[in-house]
């Protein structure tokens, strides 16, 4: 397994749209154990592949809280099949826009598709944290970032302190250049 980099906002990247994995390979489980890895030592509680380069359908989550034993889930080819009228707030985070958090509204439960990693088919309702995490994730596969959800005024400051941070070469909340 491999920590791999994450890419960072404003990488063009992030606003690609990531194809459906077609079949799980060695590759495709490959993949999912650098996710983990990479997600798991960032720390985050979720990871679209998108985010360390690989536009394909899959996102990695743990939403185990620090005093419990891991939980991981691999989400591959995942769908909103539905999304309830109800809305809810969430504080969201992401490992592209480090140390970047704003309330986020989206609906408050959602209905799932996906396959698992032995190519089974599932279909899932969620609320709170988890259909928060979903329709994060989803979208990272749509190349949309959360900062898309806020308003346009805290979204281009945002957007504008990380391209000045990545034209002087550090990244707001990278390891490396702390
Ligand atoms: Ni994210």
């Amino acid at each position: 397994m491999t920590v791999r980099d994450i890419l960072i906002l404003p990488d063009k990247r992030l606003r690609l749209e990531s194809k459906p994995v077609a079949k799980i390979d060695a590759a495709v489980r490959q993949l999912v154990e650098d996710m983990f890895e990479t997600m798991y030592e960032a720390p985050g509680i979720g990871l679209a592949a998108i985010q360390i380069g690989e536009p394909k359908r899959i996102v990695t989550m743990d939403l185990a809280k620090k005093d419990e034993p891991r939980a991981p889930q691999v989400f591959i080819n995942p769908e909103l099949v539905s999304t309830s009228c109800d809305k809810n707030t969430h504080e969201e985070g992401c490992l592209s826009i480090p140390e970047y958090y704003e309330e986020v509204e989206r609906p408050a439960r959602v209905k799932v598709r996906y396959i698992d990693l032995d190519g089974q088919p599932h279909e899932t309702e969620a609320e709170g944290l988890l259909a928060t995490c979903l329709q994060h994730e989803i979208d990272h596969l749509n190349g949309v970032l959360f900062i898309d959800h806020i308003s346009k005024l805290k979204r281009d400051r945002v957007i504008k302190k990380f391209a000045k941070a990545a034209k002087l070469g550090k990244q707001p909340g990278n390891r490396a250049a702390e």
